[in-house]
């Protein structure tokens, strides 16, 4: 049994109509911005943003937001040319599974599978903390036992849920109006932020470096790379900008998940790169002046809180513009969840149409289209999760599994060039493979700037998948089967 076997692409544009395991094909390079733009803007540019200009990064953490997006781009690159040669579900997962054999492939997705899980549920607790925050009532409470349930959560992800399963027509038209209102909101932050504005505030636009808390000392909570280069533990600094960069890395997760909703879409080889750029460039430019802006506002010491850009509003006076933008959070952050338990149903659904996971779990609704199973099963992981687990502390996790697709999608593209340099590529990422391989270092150096304890929990995650593959999935594989019975009648034939 070869763990190193890849799926045809051409077996996996077939299996995509499969009767009972196919999706309806309605999406547009337009949806796939609103698309795009509704996951990416969210906790990361409305929480954040404030949190790390206060701890790591001043008023440079403008920087922080440039560094982070340049790094998206390059992989953007990667993920647009994978997508539209690999029009399927399952983003990174699949194009792994044709380029890089079935066990990388299991484990980007069930490293996607922790992205997005993971995320939806941080999203969601983010969410409920501004609706409390919006309509002055706790949206959770203590149960006993150090436990918070916070039913505010579980309400959100239940209803998104719902939607979900009830069809992406009907829930992307939903998320054209919310995400209308949500660059609206961020649009009204820019101008009127602009009218505070201090230049005085910019000064020291990287601030010295300084030790850090005694309380943060421990090496747990140092960023990997400072451990391995032996460097004296400090916030603020150059390394207090990269290290910021790693962390609002969070605010651009989403782009890739665009490329899930390949197997969706109308035309994806025209589509995927329109939808991916779009929504790249788009939220780049509006979180730089978000940076820009709110830190012109306010001394970034004080840019801390739950939600710091309302703050920072009602800090100035402005009491009216900070109640505005907590609900432009609350309606804003809805669609990102959405999109997310999309996203991580899709992945899944494909991981389970390859038998890599039961194939029970890829049963699409004959009515709506949908991965119904998954959809449900997903809703009901991110709603314990949300509600019961304080995961703030796992933000991280999350842009530690995304950045490891990234580094696995680069590498991807300079495989698949070589294997198979025949395929129709509607987008081509320009110099390969240098730009790749530099897409693929600066995801590592993003990641190596997380902390040790991100790190820790991400090799158990990962450890816990390989011993699921070798149980299961190994041997369910149909790429497996189908290749055991090709052997099995040629040696049929031989004996003949
Ligand atoms: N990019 C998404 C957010 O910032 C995950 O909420």
């Amino acid at each position: 049994m070869s763990i190193w076997r890849t799926k045809s692409i051409e077996q996996s544009i077939r299996d995509t109509d499969e009767p009972g395991h196919k999706l309806k094909k309605d999406l547009t390079g337009f949806d796939l911005i609103v698309f795009g733009i509704g996951v990416i803007i969210g906790t990361g540019i409305f929480v954040v943003t404030g949190r790390q200009a206060a701890e790591n990064a001043g008023p440079a953490i403008v920087v922080s937001f440039l560094i982070a997006g340049l790094v998206c781009a390059l992989a953007a690159m990667c993920y647009a040319e994978f997508a539209s040669t690999v029009p399927v579900a399952g983003s990174a997962y699949t194009f792994g599974y044709a380029s890089l054999g079935e066990f990388v492939a299991w484990i980007i997705g069930w490293d996607l599978v922790l992205e997005f899980t993971l995320a939806a549920a941080v999203v969601a607790t983010g969410w409920s903390g501004y609706a409390g925050d919006l309509i002055g009532i706790p949206t959770s409470v203590p149960i006993g036992g150090g436990l918070t349930l916070n039913f505010g959560a579980m309400f959100i992800v239940v209803l998104l849920g719902t939607l979900a399963t009830l069809g992406t027509k009907l829930s992307s038209r939903v998320s054209a109006v919310i995400v209308a209102i949500k660059v609206g909101v961020v649009l009204f932050i820019i101008a009127a932020g602009a009218l505070y504005v201090k230049v005085s505030n910019w000064t020291p636009f990287i601030p010295a470096a300084e030790p850090l808390p005694a309380a943060d000392v421990s090496v747990r909570h140092l960023p990997l790379s400072q451990v391995l280069l032996g460097i004296e533990p400090a916030q603020f600094g150059l390394w207090g900008v990269i290290a910021a960069a790693s962390i609002v890395f969070f605010s651009f997760i989403g782009f890739d998940i665009v490329a899930t909703t390949a197997e969706e879409t109308k035309n994806p080889r025209r589509d995927m790169p329109v939808g991916i750029f779009g929504s790249l460039i788009i939220v780049t430019v509006l979180y730089m002046a978000v940076a820009a802006v709110v830190t012109g506002m306010r001394p970034f010491g004080e840019l801390t809180g739950d939600a710091p850009l309302a703050e920072a509003f009602r800090q100035v006076g402005a009491d009216w513009a900070g109640t505005l933008i907590s609900l432009g959070g609350v309606i804003g952050i809805t669609t990102v969840i959405l999109v997310l338990m999309m996203g991580q149903s899709r992945v899944a659904f494909a991981m389970s149409r390859d038998g890599l996971l039961p194939r029970g779990l890829s049963l699409t609704s004959k009515r709506f289209g949908t991965p119904y199973v998954m959809t449900i099963i997903t809703t009901v992981v991110v709603a314990v999760l949300a509600g019961l687990v304080p995961i703030a502390a796992l933000e991280e996790m999350v842009n530690i599994g995304t950045l490891f697709a990234f580094v696995v999608v680069s590498i991807g593209v300079i495989v698949l060039r070589r294997t198979r340099p025949d395929l129709p590529r509607a987008f081509r990422a320009p110099w390969v493979p240098f730009l790749p391989i530099v897409a693929a270092l600066a995801c590592v150096w993003l990641m190596l700037n997380l902390t040790v304890d991100t790190w820790i929990r991400f090799l158990i995650w990962m450890a816990i998948g390989v011993v699921v593959y070798f149980c299961y999935g190994m041997r369910h594989s149909r790429v497996g089967r189908a290749n055991r019975t090709q052997e099995g009648l040629n040696t049929g034939e031989k004996s003949d």
